[in-house]
């Protein structure tokens, strides 16, 4: 067992990533307005330290708000909506595009404070905190241009069995959003822009961490949408989003998290058949390599799929499947990588490890790891398992069997369970069992082995990434999974449809309706029936 303690990263840190003064964040956006908050707060402490002996290092406080800021919230969602009545339910597509583009404007020049506050609140590296903020932004601009293209193949009737048909999507009411730490940024946002620009009405509370990075935005969601349309509350999901479930009046829950917090708040709901579920969930994405695997790439494929942030992404591979012919080989070589690399803080040039945020996280890898070898597994790597206050070595745990937490639990760290099989039957057997269906990553090159495989596994599974690591993007494409990984797909365009319903307006073919709806065009009265194109 290794137990030996690794240094924590004190280094001086640069001027420019510097937090000067903590940040005491008194707002909340509810109603069209920044509402000063005067009630409890939850001090915000990032684990990186910012000298010796190592401490966490205070960087703020958020309001610890409740039930009656969560009615509040609730109630001005509501009355935004006014059950389909609302401005913003109603208004031109042209115009609730102009509102976003707007907003992404502001958010813009945001950029420096997010990226700092990403690194400090989640310790992810600055390329990686850099990435995640372009990433949404470009993300947001591909919704505007997806939306308008979905604007213009609904300009037309149709006409079928002498009944017209002008059929548009609209929106589903008021959506509660809740996003994870790991990308508090993107994921919460690739769920909060499509909802509101489909014409819902929001509520939204980040997550446990990554929280401070949301309050630079705050004003620029002020300034850009109608009152009521985005709400934004801090405090605990309990205290807060219980009780908005409680009362039934949600019509989408959106959260991107796990399948025990999905299904409390879904069972909170009095009348579930009425609630929508987008729901990102977890998962224990296998890399699956076979005998004739080109080593080098699967080995460079495994290092980012299973340390790209940690481990801590939905998306990484969380248990690799190796053959027994080539496993020797194969450990031996991905130990070697493991501990080549580099740990440090976010900013530090080169950096691929880094501080994990939640305090408990090195303990709780360190349980998985001391059953695994209470079981029979050793650690592969030198360094696996080295401890210090905020992190705690990558361990290459081998052989993993079904009795162990590693192979049970979605482990969302640096932890990296090695199962050797013979029969590639027992890695599809494995992955028919698990609860989860994400992705694979199948590593190999004899097409006869591959193409059976493939078409076994895109059942198991929502995408089979092909010598390549698991991963969300591109964007555009579907982001989805089987069983507790997921329900509903988003993606650029999936999540316009997942936020909205096709509704449209039907007339018999007669002289009084087509002269009425000739009328209606011509006068653009109405909102919906238009045959205008958004260029
Ligand atoms: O946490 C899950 C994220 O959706 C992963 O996204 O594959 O782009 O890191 P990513």
């Amino acid at each position: 067992m290794n137990t030996t303690s690794m240094e924590t990263k004190t280094t001086a840190i640069p001027k420019q990533f510097q937090i000067a003064e903590p940040i005491h964040q008194k707002h909340y956006l509810v109603n069209g307005s920044l509402e000063t908050w005067d009630g409890p707060t939850t001090e915000v402490y990032s684990t990186i330290a910012s000298g010796t002996p190592y401490a966490p290092t205070l960087i703020g406080s958020i309001p610890d708000m409740g039930e009656p800021e969560a009615m509040t919230a609730l109630n001005a969602a509501l009355v935004a909506y006014d059950e389909g009545k609302g401005v913003w339910p109603t208004m031109k597509v042209s115009d609730r595009i102009e509102c976003m583009e707007k907003f992404v404007l502001q958010m813009q020049a945001k950029r420096e404070q997010v990226v700092k506050l990403l690194m400090w609140e989640i310790g992810k590296s600055l390329p990686d905190s850099q990435k995640e903020f372009d990433r949404t932004v470009e993300y947001i601009r591909d919704t505007i241009e997806d939306y308008k293209q979905l604007d213009r193949n609904s300009a037309k009737f149709q006409k079928h069995e002498g009944v017209y048909a002008h059929i548009r999507r609209g929106p589903l009411g008021v959506v509660l959003c809740l996003g994870p730490y790991n990308y508090p940024l993107n994921e919460t946002f690739a769920l909060l822009i499509p909802a509101i620009i489909m014409g819902n009405t929001t509520i939204f509370k980040p997550a446990k961490h990554g929280v401070l990075l949301i309050t630079p935005l705050l004003e620029a969601f002020n300034n850009s949408f109608p009152k009521g349309v985005v709400n934004i509350l801090f405090g605990r999901g309990r205290a807060v989003a219980a009780p908005i479930m409680k009362t039934g009046k949600v019509d989408v829950l959106a959260l991107i998290g796990n399948s025990k917090s999905a299904n409390a708040l879904q069972e909170q709901h009095p009348k579930s058949n009425r609630l929508r579920l987008v729901l990102g969930l977890e998962a224990k994405n296998p890399a699956i390599v076979l005998p004739d695997a080109d080593l080098d790439l699967s080995i460079d494929e495994c290092i980012a799929g299973t340390l790209s942030f940690n481990g801590q992404r939905c998306t990484a591979l969380k248990i690799v499947y190796v053959h027994e012919d080539i496993k020797e080989e194969f450990l031996k070589r991905f130990a070697k990588r493991v501990d080549s690399l580099k740990f440090g803080n976010p900013w530090d040039k080169d950096v691929k490890l880094t501080p994990l945020p939640e305090p408990g996280k090195p303990a709780y890898i360190r349980e998985l790891i001391d059953d695994a070898l209470s079981k029979g597994a050793s650690i592969i790597n030198k360094k696996g398992g080295q401890q210090s206050e905020n992190y705690i070595w990558p361990a290459i745990v081998y052989p993993v069997t079904k009795d162990m937490r590693a192979y049970q639990e979605e482990q969302f760290g640096p932890l990296i369970p090695v199962v050797s099989f013979k029969d590639i039957e027992e890695p599809l057997d494995d992955m028919a069992e698990s609860n989860y269906g994400q992705q694979v990553s199948l590593f190999g090159k004899d097409v006869y082995t591959l193409a059976p495989l493939i078409d076994t596994l895109v059942n198991l599974v929502c995408r089979v990434n092909l010598n390549s690591s698991c991963q969300r993007g591109p964007d555009v494409y579907p982001f989805t999974g089987r069983k507790d990984s997921a329900q509903s797909t988003l993606s650029v365009h999936d999540a316009l449809r997942s936020f909205s319903i096709r509704t449209f307006v039907a007339f018999k073919d007669n002289e009084l309706n087509t002269e009425t709806i000739e009328q209606l065009l011509e006068t653009k009265l109405s909102n919906f029936i238009s045959t205008d194109y958004i260029l």
